[in-house]
């Protein structure tokens, strides 16, 4: 008889994947639903990556390749990382991989230990926990509060008994929910906590080219040869080139860490797709200008939605997102008197208004839901309309 490990007994598929899926079988069954839930860029990937890709089947890059990734797209990601994010990176401080969340996986497995703790600002994008806890550590969240604007506090955590086991910290900004982008100084405030508690920090920073109302994005290593020390920086090309379903995505560290990543990396799935690589290369050198474009339809939507939520302020409270693309919404006032919470919220919404979304508990807050606007303005707002006659109505 096939018996399962203890490892993954507990495991469970992403829940955002799980909506996703829930809400793509009703279409299928003829119903018009719209989703708010996947956290992915509506537009194609832009030309000049789809032709990079062909144009390497062509010529044969259909072969293995090294662990970490062709040296030729490290390179380009060295120079751009250096000149974009401004920190000094190095070909062999970087590893290619499946996607940014698969840099985090391979991140962890080379860094935690059985018993270790690691702590997550919370909320918190859903993989977080799954990926710790198959390493055998637990997850603490150190709690981010909507009065603060979801921003890093380390006052606020003055009371927390962090235990003696904890090693390291995850870090995402901008942010997944909450779409916050953390300052400069508040940023340092934040190190100087965790560099004191000797803990690395994961930075997590996927929605990095996403960024709105001026605001900048800090990449923790820019903060300083000490800090690099610590830092784990992962990224890739899902949300900025639209590359979702491409799975490409890097993590940059110390040589030692990388290269254990790498060793990983080639006793699991080898590395990441030949032609995919290449097709980065195509991506790391597109202008500026063509992620510039994408951005400005999001804020556009964005905007868009901020007028309806305002519009819905007795039902709900909301956070201005600066960065990403979602509105991580506090339903509160309309539960709480009715006895209902987050998970409730989704499943009526989606049964009876045929709009998907992500319940708050998810992130680990509840009485919030996760709006992506990563959708068109059409269906952004047939989505609305449908939020707010179920809010009405009910
Ligand atoms: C915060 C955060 N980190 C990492 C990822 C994974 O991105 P990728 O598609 O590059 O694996 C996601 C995807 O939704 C995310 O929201």
């Amino acid at each position: 008889m096939v018996t399962l490990s203890s490892r993954v007994a507990k495991l469970k598929s992403s829940s955002i994947m799980e909506i996703a899926a829930r809400a793509q079988t009703m279409k299928s069954q003829g119903i018009d639903v719209v989703s708010l839930a996947a956290g992915e860029p509506d537009f194609n990937t832009p030309k000049a990556i789809q032709e990079a890709a062909t144009a390497a089947m062509a010529e044969g890059i259909t072969k293995y390749t090294p662990a970490a990734g062709f040296l030729s797209l490290r390179e380009v990601l060295a120079e751009k990382i250096s000149r974009e994010n401004k920190f000094p990176v190095s070909p062999e401080e970087i590893i290619v991989t499946s996607g940014a969340k698969h840099a985090i996986y391979l991140a962890l497995q080379c860094l935690a230990d059985e018993g270790d703790t690691i702590l997550v600002p919370t909320p918190a994008w859903v993989s977080y926990r799954p990926m710790i806890e198959l390493t055998g550590a637990n997850l603490v969240p150190l709690p981010l509060f909507e009065e603060d604007g979801f921003r890093l506090n380390v006052d606020r955590w003055k009371g927390l008994a962090i235990p003696s086991s904890a090693k390291g910290i995850i870090l995402n900004s901008p942010n997944n929910p909450t779409g916050v982008v953390y300052s400069a100084e508040e940023l340092k405030k934040f190190v100087g906590w965790a560099l004191q508690r000797n803990l690395w920090i994961m930075s997590d920073e996927i929605y990095e080219k996403t960024l709105y109302d001026g605001v900048e994005h800090v990449s923790v290593a820019s903060l300083g040869p000490e800090v690099r020390n610590y830092t784990i920086t992962v990224s890739g090309f899902s949300k900025s080139h639209c590359m979702t379903g491409w799975r490409l995505g890097w993590a940059i560290g110390n040589r030692e860490l990388i290269q254990k990543m790498a060793a990983l990396q080639s006793q699991s799935v080898s590395h990441v797709t030949s032609f995919v690589q290449w097709a980065g290369i195509a991506a790391a050198k597109l202008p500026d200008s063509v992620v510039d474009e994408m951005v400005k339809e999001f804020d556009s939507r964005r905007r868009y939605c901020m007028g309806r939520l305002d519009a819905l302020s007795e039902y709900c409270t909301y956070t201005r997102p600066t960065g990403a693309f979602y509105f991580y919404v506090g339903f509160g006032k309309w539960l709480k008197p009715r006895g209902k919470n987050d998970l409730d919220f989704c499943k009526d919404l989606l049964m009876t208004h045929h709009v998907a979304a992500v319940p708050g508990s998810s992130f680990g807050k509840e009485n919030f839901v996760r709006l992506s606007y990563a959708n068109s303005q059409a269906n952004l707002e047939k989505a609305f309309d449908r939020l707010e006659a179920f809010l009405k109505q009910g």
